[in-house]
């Protein structure tokens, strides 16, 4: 029986893994940890502890007490807030790895282990559209460079030490149960909160940026479809690649001025605006496609749809 830790389970992404997570492998099945306690519905499921991954004895503590089969490691400072404290930001990003990957390799009981990268991997260097799975890689933020060399130790710990370890470069997520943690992409979540509380956003990127992003549902599926993937179909041991959508603020303004008529959008770009242009605008997850069948459901209207609901839901409004 499988008996997984997520790591970082307080988050935007960690709040809805462990629920998906909990749905296929059963709620007790499903430990979730963090250094802060998660929503009430991960409270309320499941298993929960603190936990702070940086901790390498308590660490291996829990995994041999639980019987771990399988890590989901989701604890980092993302792009925004790791400028600002860049030599913590890259300790905590790296060594949280490090000690996720030691571990893995001494406990024979972990299978598989899962870490996120992202789209920050690339810098002012690559081909910015359609970006491709292999090429120039020379990021240019702190958060970047973490994931970039995260990246090459995932690989190196699976064909040195046959760690089976899986990662995805996640594009921007958008989701409303859990707020973002302080990134780049965060205006896209932002936008849907200050559109139902007051008809109006000051974005910080300017209005012709061009991202790749993906709504949470989408992102959920691709993780676990990775994760549940015989070993022997996968090529890659960096991270793949995953597009979802692309879309620049003006056009997620018009899109929710559709449902919003009076919608305003103001820019007033702030120090994000320069990692934003150092990063693609669309992604080529073609082999993502080819060898473990990923694929996005929501383009912009249905996500700005979903979006709309879920933050008027939150509000009581609907
Ligand atoms: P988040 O900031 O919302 O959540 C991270 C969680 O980790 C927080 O709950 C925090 O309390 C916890 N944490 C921090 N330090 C910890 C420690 N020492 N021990 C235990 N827990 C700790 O981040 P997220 O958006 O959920 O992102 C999760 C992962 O996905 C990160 O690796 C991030 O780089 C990656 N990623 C996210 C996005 C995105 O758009 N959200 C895109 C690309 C990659
Ligand atoms: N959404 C993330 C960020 O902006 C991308 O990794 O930091």
């Amino acid at each position: 029986m499988e008996k997984i830790a997520v790591i970082g389970a307080a988050g935007q992404i960690g709040s809805e893994l462990v629920m998906a997570l909990r749905k296929l492998y059963g709620n007790d099945n499903v430990y979730a940890t963090d250094l802060r306690q998660p929503s009430k519905e991960v409270m309320d499921s499941g298993p929960f502890q603190i936990l702070d991954v940086m901790d390498d004895k308590r660490l291996i503590h829990f995994v041999i007490r639980h019987k771990i089969t399988q890590i989901y490691h989701l604890a980092a400072v993302l792009s925004g807030n790791a400028e600002k404290l860049p030599v913590q930001a890259w300790k905590i990003n790296m060594e949280s790895l490090m000690n996720i990957l030691d571990l893995a390799r001494e406990v024979t009981d972990i299978k598989k282990v899962f870490w996120p990268s992202s789209i920050a991997v690339f810098g002012p260097t690559t081909p910015r559209e359609n970006t491709p799975q292999l090429t120039v890689m020379e990021p240019n933020t702190v958060y970047g460079i973490s994931k970039l060399a995260g990246e090459r130790w995932c690989e190196y710990y699976f064909n040195r030490y046959g760690v089976d370890v899986r990662s995805l470069r996640y594009p921007g997520l958008i989701s409303y149960k859990t707020e973002a943690g302080g990134g780049t992409t965060d205006y896209a979540v932002e936008i849907f909160y200050e559109a139902v509380k007051s008809g109006k956003y000051e974005c910080f990127l300017q209005e012709n940026t061009a991202l790749p992003m993906m709504f949470m549902d989408d992102a959920i599926q691709a993780t676990i479809n990775l994760m549940e993937t015989p070993a022997e179909k996968l090529s890659i041991r960096s991270a793949y690649n995953v597009g979802g959508i692309s879309f620049t603020p003006k056009q997620l303004a018009a899109e929710i001025a559709k449902h919003i008529p009076n919608f305003e959008i103001t820019y007033k770009p702030d120090f994000r605006q320069k990692i934003a242009d150092s990063w693609p605008a669309s992604i080529d997850d073609s082999l993502a496609a080819k060898e473990w069948a990923c694929k996005a459901n929501f383009d912009i209207s249905k996500m700005t749809v979903a979006m709309l609901n879920g933050v008027k839901h939150k509000f009581g409004l609907i």
